[in-house]
């Protein structure tokens, strides 16, 4: 995944432009918490409000519109509860939405996309494994990445069917998992692969499971470190980034289910003990109808 900017966004009339204000991170589910993991290590003064619309996850399933209109009703949302800020932390939404995103909300936005580049940039076999939802490899935005960088590798590219439901369920280890992923691996070990992006903000989550599988074959790009980067810069263009001097506030959470297996999550790999709060967003399907 890499940071997708907002060409030099000025906040409109209804847009905060207080630096205390919190930045917005959503994600069809819990993936985008291997991204807000990312963000507050590197920026530990703001605060954060997350959104799992996990009543609506895997998106990579989903058609188009419903995409955007998910992503623009949440979007909206977290404009509503003063988000300075937006970080798109899910690529499927990010390759149908951040267009239609960028237009209409007038604050600073990331998004993510598989890490192409990087891969492109390290692979020493010039043959990288791609993993990401079907609706992300399929999108204009993959393809133009791979137009623009892959140069002379050949990448290798994989829908991962399956392996957002199984982290929304907290499963990172069962034998049904590993067996799902080495189906994913094994073409792309075969083919001579010795990078593997993860185009997909769920799967850092699988890594200790791709460890398992591939060893130290796959050297792994997760971008979500840039991603965080990306909005370190953006804040600081803008004149939105907290002091240092803050104090560190603990994120708030949100899900559009009941947020049991968020909670998990954080707490078995982040580490976070965390409540989640329900919300309900609904969909903007006049729009959706339109797109
Ligand atoms: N975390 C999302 C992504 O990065 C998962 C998409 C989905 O819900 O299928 O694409």
């Amino acid at each position: 995944m890499s940071a997708v900017a907002a060409p030099s966004l000025q906040p409109n009339a209804g847009a905060p432009s207080d630096a205390s204000a919190p930045v917005g991170i959503f994600d069809s589910g819990l993936g985008g918490l291997s991204v807000l993991r990312a963000v507050r290590a590197v920026l530990p003064h703001e605060r954060l409000i997350y959104v799992a619309d996990s009543l609506h996850a895997p998106y990579g399933e989903r058609d188009d519109a419903f995409i955007v209109g998910r992503t623009m009703a949440i979007g909206e949302w977290l404009v509503a509860q003063g988000a300075k800020a937006l970080v798109v932390a899910c690529n499927t939404a990010t390759a149908q939405s951040i267009a239609h995103v960028r237009e209409r909300l007038a604050i600073p936005l990331v998004g993510v996309e598989p890490g192409v580049k990087p891969a492109a940039a390290v692979s020493k076999s010039r043959v990288v494994g791609v993993l990401a939802t079907q609706v992300t490899l399929r999108s204009a935005r993959f393809q133009s990445l791979l137009d623009r960088y892959a140069g002379d590798c050949r990448f290798v590219c994989q829908p991962g069917h399956g392996l957002v439901q199984a982290v929304e369920r907290c499963d990172t280890s069962s034998p049904e998992l590993m067996a799902l992923l080495e189906s994913y691996l094994k073409p792309m070990l075969d083919a001579g692969a010795d990078t593997l992006v993860l185009g997909c903000t769920h799967y850092p989550f699988l890594d200790r499971a791709i460890r398992d599988i591939a060893g130290e074959r796959l050297h792994i790009v997760d971008t979500s470190v840039a991603v965080a980067r990306q909005l370190e810069r953006l804040l600081g263009a803008s004149a939105l980034k907290n002091p240092d001097a803050s104090p560190a506030v603990a994120p708030r959470f949100f899900s559009t289910a009941d947020g049991e297996s968020q909670r998990q999550l954080a707490a078995s790999l982040l580490r976070i003990e965390m409540s989640v709060e329900h919300v309900d967003i609904p969909a903007r399907s006049a729009e959706s109808r339109t797109l």
